[in-house]
């Protein structure tokens, strides 16, 4: 982590709304919070997370898999793009792509993933909906140190949010939703301000 002068930088990952996003963004504003989004990127054109990230004079980026003959060629080009800038933490906030070996090893143990589920329930692209069908009572959110799994790396935060009897998956995603974006905000300013350890997949703050 950087100096306790200069802010965090942080390279956020999207592929969707980016109301996490808007989260890191608006809690960047206060200088005190210790970090600042230096830019984004996003695995597709034309979404409004990108928007979010124009109307904050972020600088953004766009690689899609699609537009590279290998799965392992988009890493290595996406991991270049976001060394471009430099971050001392890399948040994908919605990003709906798994990160490859290259970028593993250039930004493991500094990239955070946040997943609509209290992991190491419902992992995957479906967390809210695999919640409902199964049946939970409770689930939630979880901020997580990314590894080469899917929604498997040591865990920062978690929050918890009820299941609703007239819930649909919107519904429930929604609420999930509000618990992320704070989570998020709350705990990458904290990372940014005091740094963190793992040992043994447990993650805890330098305070
Ligand atoms: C979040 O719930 C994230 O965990 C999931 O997709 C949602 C993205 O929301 N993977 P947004 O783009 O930040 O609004």
């Amino acid at each position: 982590m950087p100096s306790s002068s200069s802010p965090a930088r942080l390279v956020v990952l999207v592929s969707g709304s980016g109301t996490n996003l808007q989260a890191l963004l608006d809690a960047c504003e206060d200088p005190a919070y210790g970090a600042q989004v230096v830019a984004v990127g996003a695995d597709r054109h034309d979404i409004e997370g990108l928007r979010r990230a124009d109307r904050a004079g972020v600088p953004t980026f766009v690689k899609q898999v699609r537009d590279y003959e290998s799965r392992d060629n988009w890493d290595r080009v996406l991991t270049k793009a976001v060394a471009g800038f430099e971050p001392d933490l890399v948040v994908l906030a919605g990003f709906m792509k798994l990160v490859g070996p290259t970028f593993i090893e250039a930004f493991g143990g500094r990239t955070v993933n946040t997943h609509p589920a209290l992991s190491p329930s419902f992992p995957g692209m479906s967390g809210p909906a695999d919640a409902l069908e199964y049946g939970v009572k409770v689930t939630g959110c979880t901020l997580f140190v990314v590894d080469a799994g899917v929604d498997t790396g040591p865990i920062v935060a978690q929050s918890a949010v009820p299941v609703l009897d007239d819930d649909d998956v919107d519904s429930l995603h929604e609420r999930i939703k509000v618990a992320e974006r704070a989570m998020l905000a709350d705990n990458v300013g904290l990372m940014a301000r005091v740094g963190f350890t793992i040992t043994d997949r447990k993650v805890r703050f330098n305070r």
